[in-house]
């Protein structure tokens, strides 16, 4: 059994819950950091017994989440102000936030910061949300705080009842037309996560991996695996059409929230939104999914298949 000490920061998140879940699971010793507001049940449903109160636009209430007192062997970190997972959250959680977290684990000396980022966030100079990840790693490596960041494709789960609905209607909703993309199932992000934090030897530190499954996916690749997985015809359905894009990317010029999404989608359809090093991934967290493997096991996992 694995006793380590650590805190997650994001814990009521979709990905935070699967994180702190994994963590359990790989029996270690979990403190989720909160905020006064966060609603906790679902935590304390799996049977969270530590909170923390910490925000991370308030650097005292840090200093006193993570006092050295705890002891935590290491953070991990997935929260996100731009998102909007709450009232009043902004993308400035994304930029000082993150600072603010950073400063505040390299004053208590833990010794290790998992970071959840995103593929080829270094590239994305025009899509402030991915940009922002690579901001984080610059900023852990300028303040020598021990760090690995975890660079993950788009969540392939990212709206559970949003996408269950479409499939259930032989629909396979995507965002991006284009051109490949890294995707991952959350459930392996959040394994992926946990092991970085108690089993991942120190030798790995200071770096990042690229995460996702074994080739980029598309809509003809998603709908060839879903078909097979639930043997029936599937057909793709843009999320956003190509109407609403255009004005979409109208309405981007006046509303900054808008204009990274548009960024995004425009970037990731380029073709780079990609895993560049598979082999690390394989060497550090074992097989990569294949594209039908992940699928069938969303079907089992949302009982759409046994
Ligand atoms: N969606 C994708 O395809 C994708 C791909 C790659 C990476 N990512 C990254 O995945 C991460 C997790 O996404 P998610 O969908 O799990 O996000 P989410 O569901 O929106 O959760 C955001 C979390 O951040 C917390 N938070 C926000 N502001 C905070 C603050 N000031 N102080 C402390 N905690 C704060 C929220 O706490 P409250 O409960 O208090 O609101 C919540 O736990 C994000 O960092 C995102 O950039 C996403």
């Amino acid at each position: 059994m694995n006793s380590k000490k650590i805190v997650v920061v994001g814990a009521t998140g979709h990905l935070g819950v699967k994180i702190v879940q994994a963590l359990l699971d790989q029996g270690a010793d979990v403190t989720a950091m909160v905020r006064a507001t966060s609603n906790k049940s679902k935590l304390e449903a799996m049977g969270v017994k530590h909170f923390a109160l910490g925000d991370m636009m308030n650097k005292e209430s840090l200093k006193e989440a993570l006092n050295p007192r705890e002891g935590f062997d290491a953070i991990v970190a997935s929260a996100a102000g731009y998102t909007a997972h709450s009232k009043g959250d902004s993308p400035a959680t994304d930029t000082i936030g993150y600072k603010n977290l950073v400063d505040a684990t390299k004053a208590a000396g833990i010794p290790r910061f998992v970071l959840l980022s995103i593929l080829e966030c270094d590239k994305a100079v025009n899509v402030p949300h991915f940009h922002n990840k690579y901001l984080t790693e610059t900023y852990l490596q300028e303040k020598k705080q021990p760090y690995i960041a975890l660079r993950s494709g788009a969540f392939f789960d990212w709206n559970d009842n949003f996408m269950l609905k479409r499939i259930s209607k032989g629909v396979v909703p995507v965002f991006f037309t284009k051109a490949g993309y890294g995707t991952i199932y959350t459930p392996d992000l959040a394994r992926y996560l946990a092991m970085a934090a108690v089993s991942l030897p120190d030798s790995e530190l200071n770096s990042y991996v690229d995460v996702g499954w074994s080739k980029p996916v598309n809509s003809e690749s998603l709908i060839a695996a879903f078909s097979k997985v639930l043997d029936k015809p599937f057909r793709a359905k843009l999320i956003v059409s190509g109407l609403v894009f255009g004005i979409l990317c109208f309405f981007a010029m006046f509303i900054p929230k808008l204009k990274d999404m548009v960024a995004m989608v425009r970037w990731v359809n380029t073709g780079v939104y990609v895993s560049k090093d598979t082999a690390r991934q394989q060497k550090l967290f074992g097989d990569l999914p294949t594209t039908e493997e992940a699928v069938r096991r969303y079907c089992k996992d949302h009982h759409l298949i046994k």
